[in-house]
């Protein structure tokens, strides 16, 4: 889709069903109650002058441009803060109206530099348009009276500039910070003449709270607010939508080109996930892309010992797929396999997995969901019948009561939890189950009704005690139990989850949260109107993380939480195809769309699509690779777009088990830690530079479309699709297109999705079929998936990791806004001025016991390994909790964690790790290893030739 400009309707829409008719210069206009004047006569054509109302915002009615006359009304009243009447008689344009708009902007403009050419915002800055519109030819006041003109800029965001001499003081910036991104960072200061913009108490960007969304950027109607890049390289000729390749959100942007090279990135405002918004990694942080530390080449070699070297593709395809056939004839047809990876499209991986089941000739494929949401799809699918969230995110605003639960919506999740924030300042009720002060717990307008801080592996006992009190205070909603669900396994359930050993009384010792916290809590979630629970990777990354999925679908069903707007179930996806890597068939045990490799009818029907026998045994999971490749029966690995060298837990067994591989075979843009122990590496394509479809947490597909050609000379699809024809499986695709079509004939859920379609709507919500052309928004809405929805027993099985006298701190990981997962991305941009290394966060009192102050080196031993990272004193933890990132691979955080997993889906217990801290001075041993491995890694690779690396 090509476009620049996006209508602006100058206030929001109105979702009402009552309908008004008025006349506007002499036009019958019908619309929504509540719709503003102004947005009724955008609706028709008729563009009242404005600046500082946008769509994006409330009005606020402070520049006095948008003044209509209205029969029977006093004075000329301003369009964007009056509401539509029935009848009503409204005329835009006559001489009156016009002298006193020209008067309007003969103010602005006395006030303002009058360097328009040079200006970053020639061609599309509101105030110059605004000017043309009301016919200014001359300004009486002269510009010599007191201005502005001398005020000094504010260059401290790396992304952005602040230039206060072009401020015109409209306040769209200060909503748009409080309305939209919510934390009211900005402020009008000052009166009158005086009124300026400041950030927190008037100090530098960067010193002050804001979280560079860059929603203030987006709503300035000047140039006072502008991108850097824009400033640098002008503005854009052409743009592309497409979606961010960060989180699991999938918000929608416009990438805003100069020919291949990328201005600025522009949050889409008709973008289903985002309606607009944005968050500092998707709007600014894209540096990445071409970086450079790029590789550019493929490159071979025989040991990780020798020196790379840079081959054509046809010498790096041909060499890996010959080593590929020389391990199966050797070893065995199952001692290779593929990992897919979250980022990279539906289309590429559904490719992998079809590499491994059809060329390969196994199941041995396996996802980084692996490490983050299997448990969701496996509590998800045994309850409901689909392993996916139930809603889509404005669901959220219509939440009575929302509960959310080891997730940190506004560092993992920004732009969601932006939304959430405006419903919880609109009067939603919120439950946070963390066992760390997450920001959510309070901040500007929002306080959490309970905030139940549990002690981390205590999920399912918390999970518990709060049906408990459900099932034993009359909560339960019995006619949605006995109409919807199995009433024999509700029964069962019931009876459990009512033993006293389940209460809250009992099971406080186990989570440390008072029996009455839990109690108000549940009482508050059942009876509060719409309940709605999210979730993320606190709850799944536990030895019980499948269960806790279970217990929570349990939790919504008993209260009849499900199957309509304003409730669910909704696990908070990390990465942004997550959702789609899951559902494209990257498990050894499942073919696209969830469906068992051991079902015949399904199989025979791959098998026939795919001219190949296949196979009905299920393959190995990625635990299961590196013990079988430890044991010397696995000996090669495709990795497209993924780091198990940095991501993984356990990462000495995890880096034991690479060594032991004799083909490891990498597609990634970077050389990262999992390369450095590979064979062969294959150079790979950033988001801008491929088409395909991304599938967010809602489990809505989303096109991702080219905007620049692969840097490498190859797409990943296509690589793959090299791979597979150089392993003897014919693979012909000429487009993505074609892949997708092939996912849409073999799947169900999937039927009708194309890229025309997709282009078409926007995007697309699965399941997608005859009975829902357009998608689902919403699901289980009068029926589960499965039919009746099922409760399960979820019996609370603490964790084999315990503390004891050597390991007496539970150490717990998560994620921070500015940087993303292992970091590849976000460390090589400018976001690393927010965070540039991972910290251990330590409680005060365990901190004073230790003798560590802040800013300390501290050494972290655990059962699994030892790593040494600098303290950060905060009361955010809990007093035997301690918290770190993992978004630096020298920091070695999964060093530290254990092998411990999910019972039924082998998802790693990150959550739950214990530890000792002391006060060091120097590295770990692991870490001094660590620098010495990766010095001669990245020796290696410089002798690897000037070309390699995109600008080295
Ligand atoms: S910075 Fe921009 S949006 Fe904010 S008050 Fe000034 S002109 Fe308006
Ligand atoms: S970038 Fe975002 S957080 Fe920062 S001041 Fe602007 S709107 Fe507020
Ligand atoms: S919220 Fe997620 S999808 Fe949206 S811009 Fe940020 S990282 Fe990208
Ligand atoms: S646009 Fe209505 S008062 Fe400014």
């Amino acid at each position: 889709m090509l476009s620049i400009v996006e209508h602006d309707y100058g206030t929001p829409a109105r979702a009402s069903a009552k309908l008004v008719t008025l006349t506007i210069d002499g036009r019958e206009v019908t619309v929504p109650e509540g719709t503003s004047v102004m947005r009724a006569a955008a609706l028709s054509q008729i563009n009242i002058p404005k600046l500082c109302a946008t769509e994006q915002l409330e009005a606020f009615g402070s520049c006095r441009l948008c003044l209509v006359q209205i029969d029977g009304m006093k004075g000329l009243p301003a369009s964007c803060t009056t509401p539509v009447a029935h009848g009503m008689q409204v005329r835009t344009q006559n001489k009156q109206l016009a002298e006193v708009r020209r008067g309007v902007m003969e103010l602005y403009i006395s006030d303002h530099p009058l360097d328009c050419l040079t200006c970053p915002a020639n061609g599309h800055c509101e105030l110059q348009d605004m000017a043309g519109v009301v016919g200014l030819r001359e300004v009486r006041y002269g510009y010599a009276g007191a201005n502005h003109l001398d005020a000094a800029k504010d260059t401290s965001n790396p992304y952005f500039t602040f230039d206060a001499s072009k401020c015109i003081v409209c306040s769209r910036c200060v909503r748009a910070c409080d309305e939209q991104q919510g934390t009211l960072a900005l402020t009008i200061q000052g009166r009158g003449f005086d009124s300026t913009v400041a950030a927190s108490q008037n100090v530098p960007f960067m010193d002050s709270e804001c979280v560079s969304c860059g929603a203030c950027v987006q709503a300035c109607p000047t140039a006072t607010l502008s991108e850097n890049t824009l400033i640098q390289k002008g503005q854009a000729e052409h743009s592309i939508t497409t979606t961010c390749a960060y989180c699991g959100v999938g918000c929608s942007f416009r990438a805003e080109m100069q020919g291949e090279e990328v201005v600025r990135m522009v949050p889409n405002q008709d973008g289903h996930a985002n309606h607009g918004h944005s968050c500092v990694k998707g709007r600014f942080a894209i540096g990445y892309a071409t970086h450079r530390d790029r590789i550019l080449k493929p490159m071979i070699r025989q040991k990780i010992s020798d020196p790379w070297r840079e081959v054509s593709w046809e010498e790096a395809i041909g060499h890996a797929a010959s080593e590929l056939k020389r391990i199966q004839a050797k070893y065995g047809r199952n001692s290779i396999g593929g990992i897919t990876s979250s980022r990279c499209s539906n289309e590429e991986t559904y490719l992998v997995q079809k590499l491994v089941r059809a060329g390969f000739g196994n199941n041995n494929v396996d996802t980084c969901a692996r490490v983050c949401h299997s448990p969701t799809g496996y509590g998800l699918k045994n309850t409901l019948g689909e392993s996916a969230g139930t809603q889509n995110f404005d669901s959220v605003m219509k939440a009575d009561v929302i509960v959310v639960i080891g997730a940190n919506p506004t560092d993992g999740h920004p732009v969601f939890a932006s939304q959430m924030k405006r419903r919880l300042r609109q009067g939603a009720h919120l439950i946070v189950a963390d066992p760390r002060t997450i920001d959510l717990v309070r901040s500007p307008h929002i306080a959490a009704d309970y905030h139940l801080k549990l002690k981390p592996g205590t999920n399912v006992a918390l999970i518990n005690s709060l049906a408990h009190v459900i099932v034993t205070e009359g909560l339960v909603k019995e006619d949605f139990v006995r109409e919807r669900c199995e009433v024999d396994s509700f029964a069962k359930w019931r009876k459990f989850v009512a033993l006293a050993k389940n209460s809250p009384e009992a099971m406080q010792e186990i989570t440390g949260v008072a029996a009455s916290e839990v109690r108000a809590a549940a009482r508050l979630y059942a009876t509060a109107g719409n309940g709605a629970i999210y979730y993320g990777l606190g709850v799944t990354e536990h030895s019980q993380g499948s269960t806790m999925v279970m217990g929570i679908a349990n939790l919504a069903m008993a209260t009849g939480n499900i199957g309509r707007e304003g409730v669910g179930v909704n696990p908070l996806r990390g990465q942004n195809n997550v959702q789609g890597s899951c559902d494209m068939g990257s498990f050894p045990h499942e073919f696209p769309g969830y469906r068992h490799v051991s079902d015949d009818t399904v199989r025979h029907l791959f098998e026939s699509a795919w001219g190949v026998g296949l196979h009905s045994e299920p393959g190995l999971r990625i635990p299961n690779m590196f013990e079988a490749a430890l044991d010397g029966d696995f000996k090669g690995l495709y990795i497209e777009g993924e780091d198990i060298a940095q991501s993984d837990p356990n990462t000495q067994h995890v880096t034991a088990a690479l060594t032991s591989m004799e083909c490891i075979i990498v597609q990634d843009l970077f050389l990262n830690e999992s390369a450095k122990f590979a064979h062969v590496f294959l150079p790979g394509s950033s988001f801008l530079e491929k088409d395909g479809t991304f599938t967010n947490a809602e489990r809505r597909i989303s096109p991702v479309r080219k905007v620049m050609q692969p840097k490498a000379g190859y797409a990943d699809w296509q690589i793959t699709q090299l791979l597979a024809n150089a392993v003897g499986y014919p693979m012909n695709y000429t487009h993505p297109s074609e892949i997708m079509d092939e996912i849409a004939r073999l799947t169900p859920t999937f039927t009708g999705v194309s890229f025309a379609r997709l282009d078409e709507l926007g995007s697309i919500q699965w399941p997608c079929n005859a009975a829902h052309p357009e998608g689902t928004p919403t699901m289980h809405v009068d029926t589960f998936v499965r039919g009746k929805g099922k409760f399960l027993v979820t019996e609370y099985v603490p964790t084999e990791e315990k503390v004891n006298a050597k390991y007496p701190l539970i150490l717990t990981t998560g994620r921070i806004l500015s940087q993303y997962n292992v970091g590849a991305q976000t460390r090589r941009t400018e976001n690393n001025r927010w965070h540039d290394e991972d910290r251990l966060e330590i409680h005060p009192h365990d901190a004073e016991e230790r003798g560590i102050a802040e800013g300390d080196w501290v050494g972290i031993a655990s059962r699994a390994g030892e790593t040494v990272l600098r303290a950060r004193v905060t009361e955010r933890v809990q007093p035997g909790v301690v918290y770190t990132t993992f978004h630096f691979p020298e920091s070695g955080a999964n060093v530290i964690t254990t092998d411990n997993s999910d019972w039924a889906t082998n998802c790693p217990e990150y959550k739950v790790t214990a530890v000792q801290a002391t006060r060091v001075t120097q590295p770990s041993d692991w870490q001094r290893r660590f620098r010495e491995f990766s010095d001669t890694q990245e020796a290696l690779l410089k002798s690897a030739g000037a070309d390699v690396l995109a600008a080295k």
